[in-house]
């Protein structure tokens, strides 16, 4: 039996396991995806066994970046946007894909008709920003990156050429578009209990927002719970909103493809051989 896993910390709330398994069953392959809360300090160790044990992976929060020291290969859209989040176990070689910026981008296309020349803000600085604003400059949109930790966010927006700036910028910000690319409001180990669910990396959306004429779509890339504490304040001051399991499921049928060659965009029965492919390219 093949076994395939996503690793993360926190990673109780991940659907990944679910789908997958779902997936794996409708093509008949014998196979198991489990999830594996592996913490920073463990990453290293789990990677030395990974090749013998792990046909593939995702990958997620914290990760994403860190995780590419480990692996044998890259493809060049991963090297460019500097993060990982799906990995094929190619005969012993290790190699990294990016299958969010596919996931991202067709989640954005469901409300946005074009990306071109749009002013898009991009919350948060991690792995999964950067496949988010790699996506968005690709589309020709003109991408600023607000982050807790400014540093991060200078760093992200050289390399990519965007403007940057911390998370209390927002106000002083326009835009066409917002993403929330960080963890904030995700299901904690809890679950639904856990208190983070109330927070928003941007508590003031709201009342900032309603202000304004011109209401941006927001996206959120946290998809458990689907209706984040960012996104509810985003529909109540009039924006459209995507929820977070579009980018999630489509990462996810990327990821699959690469591993299978069998391109799923829904729980519907397996079409054969689409691939996915990462440039083709949630967060698992
Ligand atoms: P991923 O690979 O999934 O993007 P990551 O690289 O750990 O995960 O990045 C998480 C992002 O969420 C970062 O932008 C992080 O901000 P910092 O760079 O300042 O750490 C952001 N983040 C996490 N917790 C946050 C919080 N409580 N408030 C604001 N931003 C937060």
């Amino acid at each position: 039996m093949k076994k395939y896993c996503v690793i993360g910390c926190p990673i109780a709330h991940s659907l990944s396991p679910k789908l997958h398994n779902s997936w794996f069953k409708k093509i008949g392959l014998s196979a198991r995806y489990t999830a594996v809360e592996v913490q920073p300090e463990e990453l290293e160790r789990f990677m030395r066994d990974f090749r013998k044990i792990y046909s593939g992976a995702n990958v997620t929060i914290p990760h994403k970046e860190k995780i590419i020291q480990y692996l044998d290969g890259l493809t060049a859209e991963a090297r460019e946007i500097g993060a990982v989040n799906a990995i094929v176990n190619k005969k012993g070689k290790l190699i990294g894909y990016n299958t969010d910026v596919f996931g991202a981008m067709s989640a954005l296309k469901t409300k946005c008709k074009s990306l071109k020349n749009k002013r898009a803000i991009v919350l948060g600085a991690g792995g999964a920003a950067r496949a988010i604003v790699y996506g968005l400059k690709r589309a020709g949109a003109k991408v600023v990156v607000l982050n807790r930790t400014v540093g991060r966010a200078k760093k992200l927006a050289r390399e990519f050429g965007c403007e940057y700036g911390v998370l209390q910028d927002f106000g002083r910000c326009s835009c066409d578009i917002v993403v929330n690319a960080t963890s904030v409001g995700m299901w904690g180990k809890n679950k639904i209990k856990d208190l983070k669910v109330l927070e928003s990396p941007m508590p003031d959306f709201a009342r900032i927002i309603s202000k304004r004429a011109k209401k941006p779509v927001a996206m959120d890339i946290v998809y458990r719970p689907k209706m984040t504490r960012f996104l509810k304040d985003a529909k109540k001051a009039g924006c459209a909103i995507i929820t977070g399991d579009k980018m999630f499921l489509m990462q996810a049928a990327a990821s699959f493809g690469l591993w299978t060659g069998y391109f799923f965009k829904n729980s519907a029965p397996a079409t054969s051989g689409g691939g996915g492919g990462s440039s083709g390219s949630g967060s698992p």
